[in-house]
């Protein structure tokens, strides 16, 4: 095994019962600094430098990564940067929203465009109780884009990128998301909860302009530009020990974290994107 020396400390190599262990201080907050392309909240999901370490000592441009936990794709998306083929699966469909758009992010023209095509005005609101995270006419605005979204036969690159910004704008703590003050859209509380919240901090949804805010984000996203060229990914939703889509021995490295069932209510948090 070669040394690495990028993570401060020179990194030592022990060996215990025939295993070889790197030992070291990984992923320290100094460290962190992955693409901007990751910057999608999901709960549990580790650092780009995770992947990234592997990926870069363990694989080669072209070959097959895999992450069947996926979750927010931090595995694939970084498997696409280095050029790898992004192969991920997760139980929730939610996890091939919020990876696909960036294996191959659409030109932000194009992003542009399409957000130019919505009617956003006439957007009917479907769920009063929703009005505890938006004002009126925000609301009006997310119906009118998840109408349009719903009503495409098939969503194309430039749809299916604002609707991965925009389930990462639903809720959060800063005027850069659609919501009043709330908690994270990958932690997303209940219409109970938030109406305590507002009662506490006594506050009431401000106007938020949603088109504005998924291009501000997608500009962010797409700030250190797009993957490099990369075999196609393959992307499965369901069972991770149901990997029909996957041929035999065709992965070189998997890396994964599996879900925190007895921590981390996955379905409850993220309600209000499913
Ligand atoms: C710890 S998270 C993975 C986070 C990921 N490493 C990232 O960086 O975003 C675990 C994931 O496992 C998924 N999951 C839970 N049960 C599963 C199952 N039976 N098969 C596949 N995925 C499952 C959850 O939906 C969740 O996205």
């Amino acid at each position: 095994m070669r040394a690495f020396d990028g993570c401060g400390a020179r990194t030592r190599f022990v060996q215990d019962e025939g295993i070889p262990y790197l030992v070291n201080e990984f992923w320290t907050a100094r460290q962190r600094g992955g693409h901007a392309l990751h910057e999608i909240s999901y709960r549990a999901c580790f650092k780009a430098e995770l992947p990234e370490f592997f990926i870069s000592r363990l694989t080669a441009p072209g070959e097959a990564v895999c992450d069947p936990f996926m979750g927010r794709g931090t595995t694939l998306v970084q498997a696409a940067l280095q050029g790898r083929r992004p192969v991920g699966n997760d139980i929730n469909p939610l996890s091939v929203m919020l990876t696909r758009p960036r294996l191959a992010p659409p030109p932000l023209k194009d992003i542009e465009r399409r957000l130019a095509e919505v009617p956003w005005r006439e957007g009917e609101i479907e769920r009063e109780d929703l009005l505890v995270f938006y004002h009126p006419e925000t609301l009006r605005q997310l119906c009118a884009l998840r109408r349009r979204l719903l009503a495409r036969p098939r969503l194309d690159p430039a749809d299916d990128w604002i609707r991965m910004v925009a389930l990462n704008r639903l809720t959060g703590h800063s005027p850069g998301f659609f919501s009043v003050y709330s908690l994270p859209p990958n932690q997303a509380v209940s219409v109970e909860a938030q109406r305590k919240i507002n009662e506490k901090r006594r506050q009431t949804p401000p106007p938020r302009d949603a088109p504005a805010l998924i291009l501000r984000k997608s500009r962010k996203l797409l700030s250190e530009g797009a993957p490099p060229p990369h075999p196609p990914a393959q992307l499965g939703v369901g069972d991770a020990w149901r990997l029909g889509f996957v041929a035999d021995a065709s992965i070189k490295l998997v890396v994964t974290s599996p879900p925190f069932l007895d921590v981390v209510q996955y379905a409850s948090d993220n309600w209000l994107r499913c």
